[in-house]
């Protein structure tokens, strides 16, 4: 019910009003957020590199309205990309569609996903398209699918395991030798689509990552086990070391400001890691849906408010 709540007020305008005006909300969504600017987000990269964590960059926005807004968006990518190698950074990037215009016109989308992999490819660099809602599941696995045909090898793409339909796109994204992250899902779904009950969330999650663990050992994509939760990282660990996959064929992926412990402890023993570093003035519905997977952090919020 309170999630529910939480991802309601993350679309809704006149909240995002109250709290992004709101000098001391957005120092405190710095927990979760590298900041506003390219070069904050760069500080946090290369502090996460020096711990021997690699990063996905993602300049925070969605659901654009308009094509010169987009074609804006997709620009601040093409300056990260150039960046990335010149800071001498380890770092992809992540992208979500619909602020590169899915919803105005899925050309310009399309144009500007080429763009940006165009210019990623040539800095061995890989985009991973974020996934959305599911109203965007289709459309965004037929780009993915379209872009990896035109030969942008670089583009991968995010299964969510409340999906009831994920079942089959694992199998069938992991046969096409697609590179998949794998994430519990943080939109709010009908019960029609997605399950209600997070313990068979779980439940599929476990099963989604073996069979593409299964399929990284036969060579197909190279999957990201995208979680905090500590029974799914310790069931990954144990099915690795039963059926012995490798360690450089899958990495773990954790969000920025979520669980530092675990993922220090990760990199000790000897996982690879990266971190998922969102960074933008666009920050809003990314921070509600943080705060909605966990009730804990509300009071972190809200605390932190009054303690400053
Ligand atoms: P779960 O929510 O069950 O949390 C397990 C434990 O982790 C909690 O008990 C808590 O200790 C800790 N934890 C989890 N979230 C926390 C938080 N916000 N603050 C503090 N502690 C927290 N989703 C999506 O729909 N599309 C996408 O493209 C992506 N991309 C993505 C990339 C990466 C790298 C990650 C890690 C996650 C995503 N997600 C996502 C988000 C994902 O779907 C999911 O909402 C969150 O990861 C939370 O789910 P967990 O798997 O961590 O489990």
């Amino acid at each position: 019910m309170f999630r529910a709540i939480l991802l309601y007020l993350s679309r809704a305008r006149w909240m995002k009003s109250l709290v992004t005006h709101w000098g001391l909300a957005r120092r405190v969504a710095r927990r979760f957020v590298a900041g506003e600017t390219e070069d904050d987000a760069i500080a946090v990269i290369r502090k996460l590199n020096g711990m021997g964590i690699t990063a996905t960059v993602d300049i925070l926005g969605e659901n654009t309205t308009n094509a010169a807004e987009a074609r804006r968006a997709a620009d601040a990518y093409l300056h990260l990309i150039d960046r990335i190698p010149q800071e001498k950074l380890d770092s992809w990037v992540s992208v979500k569609l619909t602020a590169l215009g899915l919803d105005v016109d899925p050309q310009v989308c399309l144009e500007n996903m080429r763009g940006i992999l165009d210019c990623a490819r040539q800095h061995d660099i890989r985009v991973t398209i974020d996934m959305e809602d599911h109203t965007y599941t289709d459309r965004t696995l037929d780009m993915l699918r379209g872009l990896r045909k035109e030969g942008f090898k670089n583009a991968q793409g995010v299964i969510q395991s409340y999906l009831y339909r994920s079942e089959q796109d694992i199998p069938a994204l992991a046969n096409e030798g697609l590179d998949i992250r794998l994430c519990k899902g943080a939109y709010r779904e009908p019960a029609s689509v997605a399950y209600p009950k997070k313990r068979d969330v779980d439940e599929a999650y476990a099963r989604l990552m073996k069979t593409l663990l299964d399929a990284a050992r036969g060579g197909g994509g190279y999957p990201g086990i995208a979680t905090h939760d500590p029974r799914l990282i310790e069931e990954t660990r144990d099915y690795v070391g039963e059926t012995q996959v490798d360690r450089v064929l899958f990495e773990f992926q954790m969000l920025y400001g979520v669980r530092p412990g675990l993922q220090e402890e990760l990199i000790r023993d000897g996982y690879r890691l990266r971190v998922y570093v969102p960074f933008g003035s666009q920050w809003y519905p990314y921070l509600m849906r943080r705060l909605a997977e966990r009730p804990a952090n509300v009071w972190f919020f809200v605390s932190s408010l009054f303690r400053r």
